[in-house]
């Protein structure tokens, strides 16, 4: 076997919402948003992501991304087409057909941009139910990944077919389907909310590090799909909203908070982490 070694850049890959609509109902954010007929509206929800990546461009971010597609209006949720360690992608199988034919689209930019791809063959939703923390691959499953797909995706961002690092996390409210909805690193530190995770998947979650639990009234405002990142004066945390006892957190271990609302993309169940794709 080749194995091509990819740099690695410091991009975040995002599709503007041009075709982002609510037309079917995978979770239940749009099964709400489809029962009370409401829309997506266009304007708003152009602002809300250009507020998110001028946030990212102004903090010395690349922007990279692809067009958006007629008929995928969830493509804009780029966190799910995949999961980039090292300068390898382990490719998104979508769970529901809907969703599905947006792994072609992703695939075909990420190979056309020399990214190194593995496509896996169970259900792992990509960065929605994956993420770094403590030197680990913590991993989301119950609802979208399935258990085998996020240990095979783990093995394979390791190291081709080696032993990965993985810890599980078994996700058991629906609200919170994806792991980056109730689970979110903040450097050394973590937001999880513990009514959406399996008690001794939380046990095992706390062996690892200072994992914070916020409430449920914070975890509804999408606290735990906010972003941590290096920005060039500092670190941040982008967020739809938050309640002052964790801004006044935040602010303690030296992070600054920048809100970026996310109303519109809420009605699909989704806000500004689910709209990143960190390469
Ligand atoms: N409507 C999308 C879905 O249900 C929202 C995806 C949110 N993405 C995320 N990483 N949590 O698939």
């Amino acid at each position: 076997m080749t194995i091509n070694s990819a740099t690695v850049k410091k991009q975040v890959f995002m599709i503007e919402p041009t075709h982002f609509e609510v037309i079917y109902n995978i979770n239940p954010a749009m099964a709400e948003t489809l029962e009370k007929g409401q829309k997506i509206k266009k304007k708003p929800a152009r602002r809300e992501w250009e507020g998110l990546r001028n946030i990212y461009t102004d903090n010395g971010l690349e922007r990279v991304g692809m067009d958006s597609i007629k008929g995928l209006p969830d493509i804009v949720f780029t966190a799910n087409g995949g999961f980039a360690h090292n300068g390898r992608i382990v490719m998104g199988r979508f769970k529901y057909p809907e969703r599905q034919p947006e792994s072609e689209h992703f695939y075909k930019w990420f190979t056309e941009n020399e990214y190194e791809t593995v496509r896996i063959d169970e259900d792992f939703e990509g960065g929605g139910d994956m993420l770094l923390w403590q030197g680990k691959f913590i991993g989301g499953h119950g609802f979208r990944s399935t258990f085998d797909g996020i240990k095979t995706a783990a093995s394979f961002a390791t190291f081709w077919g080696k032993e990965d690092d993985l810890v599980p996390l078994k996700l058991i409210d629906p609200r919170f389907y994806h792991l980056d909805t109730c689970f979110c690193p903040i450097g050394e530190h973590a937001f999880y909310f513990p009514g959406a995770i399996a008690p001794d998947s939380c046990e095992a979650l706390l062996k690892l590090g200072k994992a914070v639990p916020v409430s449920e009234a914070d975890a509804l405002k999408m606290v735990c799909n906010g972003v941590y990142f290096e920005g060039s004066s500092g670190p941040k945390f982008v967020v739809n909203d938050i309640s002052r006892k964790l801004e006044k957190m935040l602010e303690k271990w030296g992070i600054e908070t920048i809100i970026n609302k996310t109303s519109e993309f809420q009605k699909s169940g989704g806000s500004n982490r689910c709209l990143s794709l960190f390469l």
